[in-house]
């Protein structure tokens, strides 16, 4: 029972002055969604710059133990706590991410084959799993075009944001772009706008010459997934042109945790990201950090 004692009345009722009016909110395509689901949105993009950078780390759901994703606690545990979110699986979350960390979760949330079988013929995971991790967002692959997998993915797809919706937790669409497909923007319009309109609240995709289209056509916030590894500069400059066509944000791994440096590379995508730094200033960030590192 609370404290009784001098209880006051309360007379601050601010009369006449009409209820404080709040922003809209600032994530592409989200107006409409819950209080919840904007809440998880507002973790995962920086409210100041609207942009976010997600470190992801799930490669070994399909790939086992690649070139730097071999010991999380060794290699990725570092760069957690320059990352806006983190992109892993539960597998990985359980064992490897400190719950201290207080940062935003993107669960991968499908499974099935991997890289030594079919890929994407996967199934979606129970949402009371992804409640009991309070995840952010629910990531979820839909491999467009792929005659074996498409129904599967945009099925996962569909069911996992009905369950993400009943719940606030938004769906991140993966566009999976199989190895004959074309990287154009055509491909990424069309399987980008596939994902927002069958529920996705994010989509992470691949950036490509007429980016902006892909954006445009996309109603909700687009990030991009890194890719293979680039030279660093080559990386961030990708960054910078994804992000002046409008992109919200990164997901990027391989392009973080296989640089030469990753903790300096992480630090350089993000104030190129919320600092709006010119690919050749994020480039000497990178440098001095590197250099500071290996001193
Ligand atoms: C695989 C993924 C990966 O997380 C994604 O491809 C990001 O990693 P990278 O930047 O290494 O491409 O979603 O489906």
């Amino acid at each position: 029972m609370a404290d009784l004692d001098d209880l006051r009345e309360g007379s601050r009722f601010g009369i006449g002055t009409p209820v404080a009016k709040q922003d809209p909110f600032y994530v592409k395509g989200a107006e409409n969604l819950s209080w919840g689901a904007k809440h998880r949105l507002s973790r995962i993009f920086n409210p100041k710059s609207g942009r976010a950078v997600m470190l992801a780390f799930d490669h070994g759901f399909i790939m086992g133990p690649t070139s730097g994703v071999e010991r999380i606690d060794l290699n990725i545990a570092p760069l957690m706590q320059y990352a806006d979110c983190l992109m892993c699986t539960r597998g990985i979350l359980r064992t490897s991410v400190s719950p201290t960390l207080n940062k935003p979760i993107c669960m991968r949330s499908d499974a099935g084959t991997s890289i030594l079988t079919k890929l994407n013929d996967n199934v979606i995971i129970d949402i009371e799993d992804a409640i009991r991790l309070d995840v952010s967002a629910m990531a979820v692959m839909v491999a467009m075009g792929d005659p074996d997998t498409e129904a599967t993915t945009v099925a996962n797809l569909y069911r996992l944001a009905d369950q993400g919706h009943k719940y606030g937790i938004p769906v991140m669409g993966v566009t999976a772009v199989g190895k004959d497909m074309a990287r154009d923007s055509r491909y990424f319009c069309l399987a980008s706008r596939v994902c927002a309109e069958n529920g996705a609240s994010i989509v992470k995709t691949y950036y490509c010459e007429g980016f902006a289209n892909v954006v445009a056509c996309t109603p909700v916030p687009i990030v991009i997934a890194g890719g293979k590894k680039l030279p660093e500069r080559d990386a961030l400059e990708l960054c910078y042109k994804a992000i002046n066509d409008g992109a919200a944000g990164v997901d990027m791994g391989r392009n973080v945790f296989q640089s030469e440096c990753p903790v300096a590379m992480i630090q350089a995508v993000s104030a190129l990201l919320h600092e709006n730094l010119s690919v050749d200033e994020a480039f000497s960030m990178y440098n001095d950090l590197r250099n500071d590192a290996t001193k």
